[in-house]
């Protein structure tokens, strides 16, 4: 059975790249991944395949209806399905033919479920919420939907909630809130104190435990960093987490 992942946010540059990369490498070391680029901005493509020529987009996928030939593998565990520039210009396209919005996230949903089957998990980085039809899509196929909160404003939370509320309601009742990721806090910072401990306190059961900080371990990460035991040791009590908050939920032990 596949379990698809996704990282969101209402907050750009809150490191939902960073995140969806490292859990797309980790979960990839015992189990078969598909790492999935619906961003229009592509980082989490450059990241995964360097400065590889990439031939093969969800832009083809797209065109074509086929989605499962266009994937590109990286290793044996980790294939990509890439993104690029033109992703972007998917909604448009379907609106110019006269699709409806709703109709919009329903075909491409559609499409990219079919890529998930040969796949233990599927790790989907969202784009930002201003490409409002490739942010539904994204959470309209997954299964357990992480919000990464950088220190911002809190009602950014609820907006985030609001639309997965919306998501389950209209395209996709299997979805799950896996909860809060607080990410790029710095422990020194007095703005970054204040947040932590509203967030944590507004919404207690959606926090994680754990805190994926600001350090330069994470600043332009890359599969050659990965290697790096410092960077796995430091990434795995969010991965550790991971798992456990995606059992808790699965299990309906969870209170969301
Ligand atoms: N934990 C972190 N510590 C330091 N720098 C980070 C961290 N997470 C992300 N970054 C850096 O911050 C920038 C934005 O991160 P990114 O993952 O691309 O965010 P998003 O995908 O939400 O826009 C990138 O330059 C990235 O390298
Ligand atoms: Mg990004």
């Amino acid at each position: 059975m596949t379990i698809a992942i996704s990282i969101s946010s209402t907050i750009g540059g809150s490191g939902k790249t960073t995140v969806a990369y490292m859990f797309a490498q980790l979960l990839s070391t015992n189990y078969k991944v598909l790492a999935l680029d619906l961003c229009g901005q592509c980082n989490f493509t450059e990241v995964l395949l360097h400065d590889n020529i990439v031939n093969e987009t969800f832009c083809d996928a797209f065109e074509t209806g086929d989605v499962i030939s266009h994937i590109t593998p990286i290793t044996k565990n980790l294939h990509v399905l890439p993104g690029n520039t033109w992703v972007n210009g998917i909604p448009t396209n379907l609106y110019i033919q006269g699709f409806k919005t709703t109709q919009i996230v329903v075909v491409l949903r559609d499409l990219l479920n079919r890529a998930k089957n040969d796949y233990d998990f599927v790790v989907v980085d969202c784009p930002s919420i201003c490409a409002d039809e490739l942010f539904n899509v994204s959470l309209s196929i997954s299964d357990f939907a992480i919000m990464t909160y950088s220190p911002n404003k809190l009602q950014l939370i609820k907006s985030w909630l609001n639309k997965i509320k919306y998501i389950q309601d209209e395209f996709n009742p299997e979805l799950r809130v896996g909860g809060i990721l607080r990410t790029r806090f710095n422990k020194n910072e007095d703005s970054h104190k204040y947040y932590n401990q509203e967030v944590c306190q507004l919404y207690p059961d959606y926090c994680w435990n754990s805190v994926f900080p600001n350090s330069p371990l994470f600043a332009n990460i890359d599969s050659h960093f990965t290697q790096k035991s410092q960077v796995v040791t430091a990434f795995k009590p969010v991965l550790d987490e991971m798992i456990l908050q995606l059992l808790k939920t699965r299990n309906g032990i969870g209170s969301w």
